[in-house]
């Protein structure tokens, strides 16, 4: 038996290193670490950093000047702690990281997590690791499952990986750098492991990726499957009654895809569908092959398919080369789409990328009064979108205890959070609920006695929020901004 050590992972950014995060402590769990909640009393700490905007290296140094107080306190206590530095701020940063955190014993990369109990085993030896090589070995293969026990701890709605990288280059965006080329899992690994989930009482499974609706996985007939083809095999698993799918690239939005949003059920209404920018201008600059024309035409076939559909979306404000004009075309296709939702950022140049080296940088002051205005128009969108559920029945997935006593909480079929006073025992279970209220971008409602969401929603006629949301003028200034829950739930 392995001594039992204590394994504290922090994790920034994206869904995908959450699931990494997930993953890195189930290979080490054999090794005999077990997770715990806080860094006081860990034997190793993983920081798995994100780089995607600004400040993140920053962010990781001084996170890293605590961690280092912690290790010398543990050392002078006679207990050895060792630092990991993961994700992709390692992999941008390499060695250099351990030239300017020389507490930091270990340096690794999103392709090396299967590596982990090696490089544990070379920082030990050797005393420090570094590891940002893109190896040829698949690593899902690699890294163990968790055991049922954990995955139920996990709750009932799941992350699985399906797709990993992107071929993209996007020109503001660094991914495509630290994650490398777009690349798929296969089908039979990604059913198992949702077969895995499912036994363990996982009933909602978000397939994601960094470019997830380009996945094009080996199929059990050894030839490339679509998205909508996983999404359909996936809706056949027993016990799996939700399936959400983020993030999706406009261009990679295939009619099989648009399709699927019609004849699955079980592929909930909602979809994170990033622009960007309204502005054929800073499309073109940014490089996203698709114009506002393009976004809007397949919105309205995405709606044709499934007319409640909730759409949200990422925007970025202050693109080099951003005008007045740009930035309005920006907020008039907010209005147009209507989303329920949106994250919105300032441009942050990262390093590497062609727009860090473009000229006509657009200066701080601007990109903020803009991302402002910007959140203040998403703003509105959310909340008339919030308010446009009052009054309806909708399923509802209960994920854990609610903020009061008495209170649960779940989601929606469109990704929002629902409290409900009802029974601790409708954890993990769905249930109708009828939405009595709004709050904060939370909603509250009551068990309905039917089983089934509204028959707007069954059958699938558009909802009235949409066309209401496109002139509100009152803002909403209790609501608090995108920027706020930043990418809680996309994929990048
Ligand atoms: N600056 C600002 N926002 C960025 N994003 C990606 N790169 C940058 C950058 N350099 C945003 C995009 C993307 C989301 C995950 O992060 O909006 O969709
Ligand atoms: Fe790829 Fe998305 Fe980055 Fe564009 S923004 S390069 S699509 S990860």
């Amino acid at each position: 038996m392995n001594k039992t050590r204590k394994l504290y992972v922090k994790s920034f950014g994206c869904q995908m290193n959450v699931y990494d995060s997930q993953r890195m402590a189930d290979t080490l769990a054999p090794e005999g670490y077990v997770e715990i909640s806080s860094a006081g009393a860990a034997d190793l700490i993983i920081l798995n950093t994100c780089h995607i905007r600004e400040k993140a290296a920053e962010k990781i140094y001084s996170e890293l000047g605590r961690m280092r107080r912690l290790k010398e306190a543990a050392a002078a206590a006679g207990r050895r702690v060792v630092i990991a530095v993961a994700g992709c701020v390692a992999q941008a940063e390499g060695e250099e990281i351990i030239r300017r955190a020389p507490a930091v014993d270990l340096v690794f990369g999103p392709q090396s997590y299967h590596r982990l109990p090696d490089l544990l085993a070379r920082a030990e030896r050797d005393g420090k690791a570094v590891d940002t090589e893109f190896p040829v070995d698949d690593k899902f293969d690699r890294l163990a499952s968790p055991s049922s026990a954990v995955t139920r701890g996990r709750g009932v709605a799941a992350f699985v990986t399906v797709q990993e990288g992107c071929d993209k280059f996007c020109t503001f965006c660094v991914v495509p750098y630290t994650r490398g080329a777009e690349m798929s899992r296969p089908v039979i690994k990604i059913v198992a492991e949702i077969e895995r989930l499912a036994e363990a009482g996982v009933r909602e499974v978000t397939l994601i990726g960094q470019n997830v609706n380009a996945y094009h996985g080996e199929g059990p007939d050894e030839r490339p499957w679509s998205l909508a083809r996983l999404l359909a095999r996936c809706a056949a698993l027993p016990g799996i009654d939700r399936l959400r799918y983020t993030t999706s690239h406009p261009r990679d939005m295939a009619n099989d895809l648009i399709a699927a949003h019609r004849d699955i059920p079980k592929i909930m209404p909602q979809l994170h569908l990033p622009v960007q920018s309204g502005s054929d201008r800073v499309l073109a600059a940014m490089k996203r092959r698709h114009t506002r024309a393009d976004y809007l035409d397949l919105v309205g076939r995405l709606r044709e398919a499934r007319p409640d559909l909730a759409l949200t979306s990422d925007f970025i404000v202050g693109f080099p080369g951003e005008t007045d004009e740009d930035f309005a075309a920006t907020l008039s296709l907010v209005d147009e789409v209507g989303y329920s939702g949106a994250f919105s950022f300032k441009y942050s140049p990262r390093p590497g990328t062609p727009g860090a080296n473009m000229s006509a940088q657009v200066k701080e002051q601007i990109k903020s009064e803009r991302l402002a205005r910007l959140q203040a128009a998403i703003d509105n969108n959310q909340a008339a979108f919030n308010r446009s559920c009052v009054g309806r029945t909708v399923d509802v997935l209960f994920e854990r205890p609610g903020r009061h006593p008495g209170q649960i909480v779940g989601r929606s079929p469109y990704l929002q959070p629902v409290q409900v006073e009802a029974p601790a025992s409708l954890i993990g279970e769905i249930a109708a609920v009828t939405i009595t209220e709004v709050a904060s971008n939370s909603l509250f409602g009551v068990l309905a006695s039917s089983s089934r969401y509204d028959t707007e929603v069954a059958e699938h006629s558009a909802p009235a929020w949409r066309h209401h949301s496109a002139h509100r003028t009152d803002p909403s200034p209790n609501l608090p901004s995108q920027a706020r829950e930043k990418f809680e739930r996309t994929g990048v």
